[in-house]
């Protein structure tokens, strides 16, 4: 896989020495935290653009048959599913559709179910809207990550707990849920009317043989359910990509139209469609090289680890271009093991308990980037606990 060496030059997030700064204390550490690849975009998804660019005009656009049955065709294809374009709602991000069905389909002060670790904006978004955070923490064996289903049940039963936030793939800890855990999830949403927010950001980068089940699978087992994907993760889009909201039910739907229209959201941008069209129809062996890629990068981390005698330990993901490390046999304290694998390492890397105090002790490392740069990262994060 191409690594751009150009992007490093670019003012991206990651490498933005203000965020660096305020972050990790410096900004010369090696980025490895915010969720974007170093890889060079698809050749065709480039070529598209330029050629896009090149054409000059930057009118009203909308979205061509050519769009909906690229993208019905990557749904079945990959997963199965007959995608219904009428279904289907954009939005500017996954957020922003998460924040709004919360407001539509909650009130001030009801509960949010999440299930952290997990991404902290699920969190941040509960707060902004006024509503309480409740969790449903998933459970640890020490190697391995599962549901609590007993205390989901209890948390469901709660009448003023009205919806549940799933992350799956789950951002950080690279879980894939199987068919067996989301009927569970199904059938507990069911049993106590709660609507299930399904974020299927990661769906495309399932790794080592794993499979991924889209909710979508069960829309008519239970319907109160809003599905939000992108391609912005699998395609290192983020920048210019935006959402979608799969809505199975007319009235949920409507009602999420209802206010997306009322802000004139999800107007057409002319590039987005370019690139998303060209990487549904093109995307598909460039996807394949990513997995390849990250797979080896993971192995690559297995692999020193395991001659380190380090303690440090890996929860091997499922999906996603994340790995998920485990500091808690060498350190007490969130702050300390912080400070001394960011300052003794040089690698910035996002503190586990930034996704829920559940997340304290571990530490979640970007390897979206090249295989010397994982090896090289991975062993200094050795050296720096080993002192
Ligand atoms: C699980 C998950 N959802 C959503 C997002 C962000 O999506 P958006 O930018 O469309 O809000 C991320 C980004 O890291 C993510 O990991």
């Amino acid at each position: 896989m191409k690594i751009d060496k150009n992007l490093l030059n670019l003012p991206l997030t990651k490498t933005n020495p203000n965020s660096l700064n305020s972050l990790f204390g410096s900004d010369k550490v090696i980025p490895m935290w915010v969720a974007d690849m170093e890889f060079a975009i698809a050749k065709p998804i480039q070529k598209a653009l330029i050629d896009r660019v090149e054409n000059s005009s930057f009118g009203y656009e909308y979205k061509p048959e050519s769009f909906y049955s690229a993208q019905r065709k990557w749904y079945k294809n990959h997963y199965n599913i007959d995608l219904k374009i009428d279904e289907v709602l954009y939005s500017p991000s996954i957020t922003t559709t998460i924040s709004t069905v919360i407001e539509n389909f909650s009130d001030i002060s009801d509960g949010i179910i999440i299930q952290p670790p997990v991404f902290m904006e699920f969190r941040d978004v509960i707060r902004k809207t006024n509503r309480r955070i409740i969790k449903n923490p998933l459970k640890f064996d020490g190697n391995h990550y599962k549901i609590d289903f007993e205390d989901l049940k209890e948390k469901a039963k709660e009448e003023k707990n009205k919806i549940l936030i799933l992350c799956n793939p789950h951002n950080p800890v690279g879980r894939v849920w199987t068919k067996t855990e989301l009927k569970k999830i199904i059938s507990i949403c069911k049993k106590n009317n709660v609507l299930l927010i399904s974020d299927e950001i990661h769906k495309d980068i399932i790794l080592f043989g794993n499979q991924f089940t889209s909710v979508l699978s069960y829309s008519d087992e239970w319907e109160k359910l809003v599905v939000c994907s992108s391609e912005a993760k699998t395609f290192n889009l983020p920048s210019i990509s935006d959402s979608m909201a799969i809505i199975p039910n007319e009235n949920i739907r409507n009602s999420v139209k209802k206010s997306f229209n009322k802000y004139n959201l999800g107007r057409t941008n002319a590039l987005t469609r370019v690139a998303l069209e060209t990487a549904y129809n093109k995307g598909d062996n460039w996807l394949r090289n990513l997995i390849k890629t990250i797979e080896e990068n993971v192995n690559i981390i297995d692999q020193e680890l395991a001659k380190s005698n380090s303690k440090i330990k890996l929860i091997k993901p499922e999906g996603t271009y994340q790995v998920w490390l485990d500091f808690t046999d060498i350190f007490n304290d969130t702050k300390e093991m912080f400070q001394q694998i960011t300052e003794r390492s040089g690698v910035g890397m996002n503190a586990g308990h930034w996704f829920g105090r559940e997340g304290a002790l571990f530490m979640r490392m970007n390897i979206a980037t090249s295989k010397e740069k994982v090896k090289n990262s991975i062993q200094k994060i050795i050296k720096a606990v080993k002192n």
